[in-house]
Parts: C-alpha cells; structure tokens; sequence
C-alpha cells in the first residue's frame, strides 16, 4: 500500500499592528522593563485593538495569505483546524468563522484546544487525514487574542502574552520531506494552575464569577515554568531519538515561545546552539497557538528544502508534544 505523507506547502501570518511595550505596562502594573526582559526574553507584543475583530478574523487573514502564496483557491480545501483557547465563540467554532471568511465552503472545519501545544496537536492532526487519504489540502491556524483574557492588573500574567495568527496549507508531500514523526503527551492535572477558571460549563458566567476576575487567566507561574522546561527539553530529545537523529542533524529547533529561558533550556539539552533555534518572543511575546507557525513565518526565507525542523510545544492541560518536518520548500 502506498503510504501518503503531508508536507507544509505555505505558510501565512497576521499580526495586529499596534505594539504594547513594556514601558507601556510599567504604567499599567507593578513591573519594569529590566525585569520582564531578563526573566521572560519579552520587549513588546501586538495587540488586536479593534473591538470588532478576534481570533477568527486573525486566522483567516493569516490563511488567505498562506493560500495565496500557494496559489490555491479556497474551494479546493478539504479541512479546516483551528487550534486556539480564544475563540470568538463558545460556538460555534472558530474554525467554521474562517471557513466563512475565506469562502473555504467545500471545507469541513473544526477546532482544537490544547493552549500552546494546539498548533502542534492540529499539525500531527491534519497531517494524520492526508496521510489516510481523507483529504488533500488542509489548513492549519494556530489563532489566539490573548488580550481578551488578560487581565491588565495582574503583572504576573499580563506581560507575557500577545495577539497574532499563523497558517500554514499541508498538501501531500511527493518525496521524502514533509511531517516525518509526531510525540503528544498530557497530564491532566489541573491542580498546577494553568487555567481560565470561569465561562465553561462548571462556573458559567455570572456576576460572582465576573466580580472575582475568574474569567482571565490564572497560573501558578513557577510550577508551570519548571514543567515546561522539563516537559519541551525531554520530548525534543524523545523526537530525536525516535528519529536517529543527532544535535548536528537538527537543523533547526521551532520552539513554543513562552519565556526565553525555557527555550534556552531547550537548546541546551538538545545540545544545539542558540543560531540554531528560531526565537521571536522579544517581539510578539506569547501568542500561546500562534507562536510556532509565526516562527515558520518569520524564518521562511532561510528555510531550505531537506531542512531538519524539531518543533516542540508545552502548554495548558498540560499538553506537549513534539514535530519532526522535514522542510519542502
Ligand atoms: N514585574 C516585576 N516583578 C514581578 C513580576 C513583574 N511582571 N511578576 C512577578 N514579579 C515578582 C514576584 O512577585 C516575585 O517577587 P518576590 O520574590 O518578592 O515574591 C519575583 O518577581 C520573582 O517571581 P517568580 O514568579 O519567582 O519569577 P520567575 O523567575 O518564575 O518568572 C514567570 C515568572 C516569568 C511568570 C515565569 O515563572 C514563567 O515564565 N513561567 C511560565 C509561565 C508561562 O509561560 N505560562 C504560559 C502558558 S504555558 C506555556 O506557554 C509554557
């Protein structure tokens, strides 16, 4: 039996244009900008400031792009994943929001929540439905507008996230690049503290839940800092080992950007050098689904073709995970 494989055959962004810096916060909150550069590797970050524009739009915006560097009409997409822990909606989901907006209507289109591991779950997912043949081109958004559920006096968590979209378009791959080889883990422990506590089903909105600030993220920052070293370093060594692959194969490490120094942490178990690893973080700060694809953007013009890309991910649930691709453009 031929076996299929999927390949990342575009990739498109969208960023909001203003810049929240920190000197900014220092307005806002009890905080500097020494301490938050060197605790966190953040200088400013993009907020969507339009009050009638979220998620979706920012997803679709960053998937017409990725379309149109392909030159592939929306009406030839099979599926949409949008992968996000801010959607417009409870429901119905984003993701049918960019179907809409795109005019993807041959489309099927669903969501996925995993924080920041989603763009990487959504990745392994959609590659998962070309390589059983149950669809041809599928688009991929990692789409977060963490500003609305931020809250601005909590210094604790408002300086480390930002807006932003990517996208990338998977095709089936024709040679041996593409999306090689997929690790995922989760630990459902809640009790660590990552978490938006009210606006589910458990502790629905109500004046309670809105006078005790329940609807804006909540964590225990330490423990999910050490979690999330641990957790990224030992699974982009799992992923390399699965593979054979040695620090001097892996031509680039794509990494979640959370805080540089987890990132850093990385690297350093991987024994990769720091030219070898993509870090935006001191511009967009944590984007949470976003921050990988918006990597891939950036760096696309120094990408090459057989390119050995470790992408590696830890966030709420906990999820984390990691992507071997092999570059195919
Ligand atoms: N400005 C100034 N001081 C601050 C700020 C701030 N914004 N925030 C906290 N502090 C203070 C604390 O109150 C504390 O003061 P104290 O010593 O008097 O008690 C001191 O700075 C040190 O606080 P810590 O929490 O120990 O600082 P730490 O070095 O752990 O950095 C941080 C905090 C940046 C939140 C870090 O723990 C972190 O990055 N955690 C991961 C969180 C994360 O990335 N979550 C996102 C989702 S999951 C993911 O994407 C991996």
């Amino acid at each position: 039996m031929e076996i299929k494989r999927a390949k990342i055959s575009a990739v498109g962004h969208y960023l909001p244009e203003y810049r929240l810096t920190n000197f900014e916060l220092e307005k806002l909150v009890d905080t500097n900008d020494e301490w938050i550069r060197t605790r966190t590797g953040i200088s400013e970050r993009r907020i969507l400031k339009d009050p009638d524009k979220a998620t979706a739009f920012m997803g679709a915006e960053a998937s017409k792009e990725a379309l149109e560097v392909a030159g592939v009409d929306p009406l030839e997409i099979d599926l949409i994943i949008v992968a996000t822990v801010t959607p417009d909606y409870m429901f119905p989901a984003t993701a049918c929001l960019v179907q809409d907006m795109i005019g993807a209507k041959n489309a099927f289109a669903f969501d996925l929540s995993a924080a920041c591991s989603g763009f990487i779950y959504a990745l392994t997912t959609g590659a998962t439905f070309i390589e059983a043949g149950n669809a041809k081109k599928v688009l991929i958004v990692g789409a977060d507008k963490m500003s609305s559920i931020l809250d601005y006096s909590d210094r604790t968590t408002c300086i480390l996230f930002g807006d932003g979209a990517g996208a990338v378009l998977l095709e089936e791959s024709e040679d041996e690049t593409g999306i090689i080889s997929s690790i995922h883990h989760t630990e459902g422990d809640t009790n660590c503290g990552l978490y938006q506590h009210a606006g589910g089903s458990l502790h629905p909105a109500s004046h309670e839940t809105v006078d005790a600030g329940q609807h804006s993220i909540s964590q225990d920052g330490r423990t999910v800092f050490k979690k999330a070293t641990i957790g990224m370093a030992d699974v982009s060594l799992e992923i390399m080992e699965k593979n054979n692959l040695s620090a001097d194969d892996v031509t680039w490490l794509v990494p979640h950007q959370a805080n540089l120094r987890i990132i850093d942490a990385t690297a350093k178990r991987m024994g990769i050098s720091s030219d070898k690893v993509m870090i935006n973080i001191n511009k967009y700060g944590n984007t949470t689904a976003a921050t990988i694809p918006l990597c891939l953007y950036d760096w696309k013009d120094q990408l090459k073709k057989g390119d050995n890309l470790v992408l590696a991910a830890f966030g709420g649930g906990f999820t984390w995970g990691a992507v071997y691709v092999k570059w195919s453009l």
